[in-house]
């Protein structure tokens, strides 16, 4: 079917040159264009869009604040933010509405793939399989307030290494998790940490905050007291995945946004098992019990039995609280790379290698069977088999604890 996408920008030229530039699309797409965030609310309540593309810069409504409006008014259509270059990091950090982020000049094809991704994404978690299994669930979880409280700060004047710290240290729960994470073996620093703000300081804000929201996650399951069963092992499992996907990432030279991405796509990749066994114990359970007898896939029983899987739920939860684009596709994706249209190599690349790695030969994890899962015709579409040895021992490196300085 047409995705209809309307463009913003109060500078007729520019709009003119999407026009121009994106006249063969217009087999695939139905667009629109608008000279100002009023006039887009306009045409937006006349019809449905599935995308809406705008500028930041503009007088009276600026990119921001209309997609904080279309996310208001339009949950569901997808929002992209197309700034001048030079604006790049004061758009990352106070457009927080956006679900992707696109630099001027763009070219067409990345216009494009980053559109038909993002519809892909929306397609796949709007599917009526995930959206049948959701509705019969209870409980989904908030978004842990600690987290959205950092992400508050972040855009505030007093955001400091100090101002970071003194948050994370008023939950006293929360801090010893983190700090017991970051003087495991796994983040490689050599020295004790003994505070938040000295955590924030070494290993970067983002690690940090990605390690929060984790760490939020899972007690928020612990808290309610569900019944689970290798909680333990999935939180391992997940931290390691995270881990191996932080050093993969800078071995690979991605740049920080994308390393900083892949880390919390691979802290949070199996979060939808915790969805799952929390809102459907008994029917998880048996799958689970299933699975482990058969020696079969998890993923692919869920697939059968659910006509989805934990992949596109954690996804879905990740979506609805408003986490970027491209750690949603990672989780979404993890079990099927091949079914994302990205070209890339992107933050899916690394989650879905790093967990194949991580299971291998794991059978502590009951939740999982050992078999690797790693989809080499993927790697090889993406000119990346030969790397898989080097990221193997890094793997290795990571699961026996090795440190850099060892
Ligand atoms: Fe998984
Ligand atoms: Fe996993």
């Amino acid at each position: 079917m047409k995705k209809s996408v309307l463009f913003v920008d109060d500078e007729p030229l520019i709009l003119q040159g999407l026009r121009r530039m994106l006249r063969a699309m217009r087999g695939e797409w139905d667009m629109k264009f608008a000279r100002s965030g009023r006039q887009a609310l306009e045409i937006m309540a006349q019809e449905r869009f599935d995308v809406v593309v705008s500028d930041m810069r503009m007088p009276e409504m600026d990119g921001a604040q209309l997609l904080s409006e279309v996310k208001r008014r339009y949950p569901d259509t997808v929002r992209i933010i197309l700034s001048g270059q030079s604006d790049k990091e004061a758009t990352m950090k106070t457009v927080r509405h956006a679900h992707q982020y696109l630099f001027k000049p763009c070219q067409a094809a990345a216009l494009k793939s980053t559109i038909n991704r993002a519809c892909a994404l929306r397609d796949l978690l709007a599917q009526d399989s995930l959206k049948r299994l959701v509705s019969r669930m209870e409980s989904l979880p908030s978004l842990p307030s600690i987290y959205t409280e950092l992400v508050d700060l972040l855009q505030s004047p007093d955001c400091s290494i100090q101002t970071v710290g003194e948050v994370i240290a008023r939950d006293l729960g929360m801090t010893a998790k983190i700090l017991q994470l970051v003087n495991s073996a796994f983040f490689g620093i050599p020295r004790h940490i003994s505070s938040p703000a000295q955590a924030v300081g070494l290993l970067g804000l983002d690690t940090v905050r990605a390690l929060v929201l984790t760490v939020g996650i899972f007690s928020k399951f612990e808290k309610e007291g569900v019944p689970l069963f290798g909680i333990d092992a999935l939180w391992n499992h997940s931290i390691r995945t995270g881990a191996i996907c932080k050093a993969v990432a800078l071995k690979q030279k991605m740049d920080r946004q994308m390393v900083d991405d892949t880390f919390m796509a691979g802290l949070l990749h199996d979060v939808g098992k915790l969805v799952l066994i929390a809102n459907i114990p008994e029917n998880y359970g048996a799958l689970l019990r299933e699975a482990k007898e058969q020696e079969a896939s998890v993923y692919e029983k869920e697939v059968q039995a659910l006509g989805t899987s934990h992949a596109e739920v954690g996804a879905y939860l990740l979506g609805l609280w408003g986490i970027p684009d491209t750690i949603v596709e990672a989780v979404a994706f993890h079990h099927a790379p091949k079914n994302c249209l990205a070209e890339g190599p992107v933050p899916l690349t690394i989650v879905h290698v790093a967990n194949g790695l991580e299971h291998d030969g794991n059978r502590s994890l009951p939740m999982e069977n050992a078999v690797s899962r790693i989809d080499f015709s993927y790697l090889e579409r993406l000119g990346l088999i030969g790397r898989i040895h080097e990221w193997q021992e890094i793997c290795n490196d990571i699961k026996e604890g090795v440190r850099p300085d060892d």
